[in-house]
């Protein structure tokens, strides 16, 4: 497969209405650390910028901080959400040529910061919706994060450490785009990228009685990089898919599903921490090792914590999914846990999509 080489992801990028109050969320509930700051006090005069870091997983929360800055429109039409997810690459430069020749739209073209730590290469393609890819080369900064970003001050914004929650990696990340779209949104993996597509599930996989979608994966990268991408299809009411589609006025990304090595220690913090997670009936966990195997935690701390297994041909894996981290039913994550498990946990797909219409009802969205 051709496209351009990706090394992997390097952070994600949110934009959203409050960057110092997120960063306080991110901090305290999920148990990330805020490690650098960029705002008035820094030099940037249009926007703030926070990174949050836990394991291998860099966040940055963003915020407009004058009302001409761009992304007033964006927060205006799809709330907080996520941006940008940037790939690492060895030659930014390089990259950028190779992804425009296979069709990618250029936001912005490469270019490198620098400040006395170093230099940053740097560049933007378009991908769904208002979503963009980075193409970044740090390699060469010594400095934290980029130039522009301080450590932070404990007098500015407090430095305490969070609560440890064992969050390690990001595992993948889901785009939700428009019926008919997931196809080409695939190529454009497959062509810009040089991404796999190992992955397909249509709407007799994944549907409960009321709505269904199809979804598909694309993966990179030697494996880093995963991204399923999921289209409505129809069904009798209104798909999880379609409400996202309308609270985000458009594609973006649904959720990101992050790694921890022991997910029953990760969730219980999470829980005691206030995240939200969707809740899983009590009846799944009738009988779950006759469907799924032999699994190596209690049923009772998974049911507790509402964990759910699933088996493929390589192997087991345990999730969760959290309720949507802003008051717009949009982006949400996922705890994964993999014990060989190479696929998404698709046996759960109907119990976790039954879940969500319950919740969509009370949103009144179904
Ligand atoms: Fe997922």
């Amino acid at each position: 497969m051709t496209g351009m080489p990706v090394n992997g992801i390097d952070h994600i990028r949110f934009v959203v209405g409050n960057a110092r109050q997120s960063a306080y969320f991110y901090r305290n509930a999920f148990g990330f650390d805020v490690i650098g700051y960029a705002g008035l006090e820094t030099g940037m005069r249009q926007e703030s910028g926070y990174v949050l870091r836990q394991g291998n997983i860099i966040l940055v929360l963003t915020s407009p901080l004058r009302p001409t800055h761009q992304f007033n429109s964006r927060l205006t039409m799809h709330g907080d959400g996520v941006a940008d997810v940037a790939f690492s690459v060895s030659d930014v430069e390089e990259a950028y040529r190779i992804a425009l020749r296979a069709g990618a739209e250029g936001v912005r073209a490469p270019e490198t910061i620098k400040d006395a730590h170093g230099s940053v290469d740097m560049a933007v393609v378009k991908t769904y919706g208002d979503t963009t890819h980075t193409l970044i080369n740090r390699s060469h900064y010594t400095g934290l994060f980029m130039p522009g970003y301080q450590p932070i001050e404990p007098e500015r914004y407090s430095a305490r450490r969070s609560r440890e929650t064992g969050l390690r990696d990001i595992d993948h990340i889901v785009g939700n785009v428009e019926a008919g779209q997931m196809n080409s949104w695939i190529s454009y993996y497959e062509n810009v990228m040089g991404f796999e597509s190992i992955l397909a599930f249509d709407k007799r996989e994944i549907h409960t009685s009321t709505t269904a979608l199809h979804s598909r994966v694309v993966r990179g990268a030697n494996g880093s990089v995963t991204l399923p991408i999921n289209e409505p299809a129809s069904g009798n009411r209104r798909s999880q898919v379609d409400e996202f589609l309308y609270f985000y006025s458009g594609p973006g990304v649904q959720h990101i599903a992050l790694t921890t090595d022991n997910i029953v220690d990760t969730v219980e913090v999470l829980r005691e921490n206030d995240v939200s997670f969707l809740p899983v009936p009590d009846k799944y966990y009738e009988n779950l090792e006759k469907r799924v195997g032999a699994l190596s935690v209690e049923i009772s701390d998974l049911k507790r914590l509402g964990i759910v297994a699933d088996r493929d041909s390589n192997g087991c894996l345990l999730q969760t999914f959290t309720k949507p981290v802003s008051d717009r039913p949009t982006v949400f994550f996922e705890i994964i846990q993999r014990h060989g498990a190479t696929t998404f946990g698709q046996q759960n797909f109907t119990a976790l999509f039954e879940a969500i219409e319950k919740e969509q009802a009370a949103r009144g969205t179904l």
